[in-house]
């Protein structure tokens, strides 16, 4: 008999956030914004994993080799049977390269969609009947703890997607401190950055031809109209996103396509003519950059990987001895 899946669930009862509230408050600024976590209702992680499968979106497809090709490498540094920490695991699908070669004694995925989560981890505990499998619904942009911790494991902190990239600078160096005590003083952290390169690349990346991530960004309109009775047509709206070079960042806009008033529950918003909101940003960094960010943090660099076409980094650091 096969040995029976473990999957242990943890939930701290992230507090739920208000899309109303921070809607008007988005609102009511300028230049006007809405914080990209409200991208993710069914529909629009739907619409992100699309955008990760479209021709012109690389970085999926290039971490994802980066992650095969250097798996035993990343044993190698890590060891046997460590502890592997996933902040935003979400569907957990790229943890499934790295572990039947790192066989960790047991993974911890973290996201803060109670539900995704634990039928991610529920999956994996399927597919790896060896492995422990400890979910804990978290919010873990704030402050982490660790629910479980067998004695003896090293921690190895996976955080893939170039998701660091969506903090602004400052933030993730915040983020990364944040890390240091759930790694522990002999963690490790290993975590995708995409790399600056030519913006038209980028450009292009954000601007897919199929339009996933047109219609991705344009669901924020859509949920504002569904949940919030907005009185809005999102078809006077446009996907806008380019590379800010100055900033070293790629900025995705909701660009007004003439003047207009909105209104939400009573509240009326007036729009110029190509005035736009602000729904995220992506930052993008050279190796040598983002290994000075980390070292800020506390984090020191062990080993760098990139792909041929210098797309995307894989970086390994271990936590400053
Ligand atoms: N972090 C990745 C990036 O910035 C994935 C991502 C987050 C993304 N939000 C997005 C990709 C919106 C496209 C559009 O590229």
């Amino acid at each position: 008999m096969s040995a029976m899946p473990s999957v242990y669930y943890y939930d701290e009862h992230p507090p739920e956030a208000d899309f109303y509230a921070e809607v008007i408050a988005g609102f009511k600024r300028r230049p006007r914004r809405i914080p990209p976590k409200f991208f993710y209702d069914e529909r629009g992680s739907e619409l992100f994993d699309a955008i990760c499968r479209t021709e012109d979106y690389y970085p999926t497809r290039t971490e994802q080799a980066l992650l095969q090709q250097h798996a035993d490498a990343i044993a190698e540094l890590i060891g046997e049977r460590c502890l592997l920490i996933e902040p935003g695991s979400g569907n957990s699908e790229k943890v499934r390269l790295l572990l039947d070669i790192l066989r960790p004694a047991a993974y911890l995925p973290m996201d803060i969609s109670r539900d995704f989560l634990y039928q991610a981890a529920d999956q994996v505990a399927q597919e790896y009947p060896w492995l422990e499998v400890h979910a804990a619904c978290v919010d873990f942009t704030a402050p982490l703890s660790l629910p479980f911790c067998p004695p003896v494991s090293r921690k190895l902190i996976f955080f893939p997607g170039s998701s660091i990239g969506n903090f602004e600078p400052e933030q993730a160096e915040t983020f990364l401190r944040n890390l240091i005590p759930v790694a522990g003083p002999q963690g490790s952290l290993l975590i995708g950055v995409d790399l600056k390169k030519d913006p038209a690349i980028l450009n292009a990346a954000y601007n897919d031809r199929e339009g996933v991530t047109a219609a991705f960004n344009l669901n924020l309109l859509h949920r504002i109209r569904r949940e919030l009775a907005g009185e809005l047509d999102p078809e006077l709206f446009e996907h806008h996103a380019f590379y800010n070079d100055t900033l070293g960042r790629v900025e995705m806009h909701l660009v007004s396509q003439q003047a207009q008033q909105l209104k939400i529950d009573g509240q009326l918003f007036d729009f110029d003519k190509n005035e736009s909101i602000h729904t995220e940003s992506s930052y993008k960094y050279t190796v040598e950059e983002f290994i000075e960010l980390a070292g800020r943090a506390g984090f020191t660099s062990r080993q760098v990987w990139t792909d041929p076409d210098q797309l995307f980094s894989l970086h390994y650091f271990d936590v400053t001895g």
